[in-house]
């Protein structure tokens, strides 16, 4: 059992008013908040050790570096990767994407195929695009049903030995719901296909173990778990990220710079060209340990509460649409009310405080299958309570009287 108001202490902003109410924060699927312990090691890092990385035998230069490899491993153990030299820090789950779709522009040939999913985020999409645009490659993309979900004998359909890559998220971020990711890994394995699993609205529910899934890549963000914005990871299995070219060039890559040639750094600094953001990788490192505090197993098991509390209240509302129906979901709810638009409905409920994200979620196809302009999207986080809940289902109900 967890203790809501305790966990509802450590984050600061929570007991913020916003339009003159308590904020009722529901918008964690675009960025969580943060705890007090992840902004005051922020805060330490710049008062206590700032310095450049990799770089110098000065002191505070070694305790920087010590700090951020400390946190590469603690990266390393909660996603339970084989290397620490598998887990490279990013700026986020765009630029880890970003990062290997460059890669596969050497290897991908004109023909060879892409499978995406039609519940990608966009930048699951548009890199890819861009990669086939480059090389002659095809982009295939696994179909939905009405209830959100991917049709799986559709993806078997598509897999043949001109696969070359696969990718999914591990959960949608404009519907909630949870992919079949092991399913997927392993079907296009068997093909010879590489998977990346998109995993940036998976990390603040769940623990990936990404060696028992056996995926080649698995991208997330930082900012969504707790962490800082502008911080992120791309794991790559050894044998890929030896194989893939360096994304970036720049200082730190490298081993020899000559002007005949340059050889490049082994894993994983042939990825992290330039100064990173350091204090952000570091406090990372907390942000999970202050997840791993509060535990996976009952993060997983209050959200679910939380939920299908919202899934019942909603419902009760007359005209509301719940899309993203499956079956495996994590705490999103996309909605609409019949003859509203939902931009209408994200501004009214914020001048009572309630925070929701309107629109496409940057999610397109999804909301041009369903035939609609967007959504109204509650994504909950453990630090929610049911009472929150109760307060946007009256608030929701007041925007529906004043815009019918
Ligand atoms: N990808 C983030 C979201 O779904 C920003 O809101």
């Amino acid at each position: 059992m967890l203790d809501i108001q305790k966990i509802r202490a450590d984050f600061p902003i929570l007991s913020q008013t916003v339009n003159g109410k308590p904020l009722v924060y529901f918008d964690n699927g675009a960025t969580s908040q943060k705890p007090q312990v992840v902004i005051d090691a922020e805060v330490k890092y710049y008062q206590e050790i700032n310095a450049n990385i990799h770089r110098g035998v000065h002191t505070l230069s070694q305790l920087a570096t010590d700090a951020y490899e400390v946190s590469r491993g603690k990266v390393k153990e909660h996603i339970n990767a084989k290397f620490a030299h598998e887990v490279l820090f990013t700026s986020g789950t765009t630029h880890g994407i970003n990062l290997v779709t460059n890669g596969f522009a050497s290897i991908l040939k004109p023909d060879d195929e892409v499978i995406v999913s039609s519940l990608e985020h966009h930048s699951n999409i548009v890199p890819w695009q861009m990669l086939c645009e480059k090389t002659g490659a095809v982009l295939k993309v696994i179909p939905i049903n009405e209830n959100g979900e991917l049709i799986i004998e559709a993806f078997d359909a598509l897999l043949s030995e001109k696969t070359k890559v696969v990718t999914v998220n591990h959960i949608s971020n404009a519907l909630g719901i949870i992919n079949p990711i092991k399913y997927i890994i392993d079907k296009a394995h068997s093909f010879g296909a590489a998977v990346l699993i998109d995993g940036a609205q998976a990390v603040p529910h769940l623990k990936p173990d990404v060696q028992e899934l056996d995926c080649d890549f698995y991208a997330f963000s930082g900012h969504k778990m707790c962490g800082p914005t502008g911080t992120g990871i791309l794991y790559g299995k050894e044998e890929w990220l030896n194989k893939l070219p360096p994304y970036q060039g720049g200082g730190e890559m490298i081993k020899e710079v000559t002007f005949e040639k340059t050889t490049y750094a082994d894993l994983p600094h042939k990825f992290e060209a330039g100064t990173p953001n350091i204090a952000g990788g570091i406090v990372l490192g907390t942000a999970i340990d202050y997840l791993n505090n509060i535990g996976f197993d009952n993060i997983q098991e209050y959200e679910h509460e939380l939920l299908e509390y919202a899934t019942k209240r909603l419902s009760e509302i007359e005209g509301l649409r719940i899309y993203g129906t499956g079956k495996n979901k994590a705490s999103v709810i996309s909605f609409n009310i019949d003859g509203i638009h939902p931009y209408d409905v994200g501004s009214i409920i914020d001048k009572l405080g309630i925070a929701v994200r309107t629109g496409h979620h940057c999610a397109q196809p999804i909301m041009n299958f369903f035939c609609i302009p967007g959504t109204i999207r509650a994504s909950f986080s453990f630090y929610n309570t049911k009472e929150e809940i109760d307060q946007m289902v009256d608030s929701v109900k007041k925007a529906q009287i004043m815009l019918s």
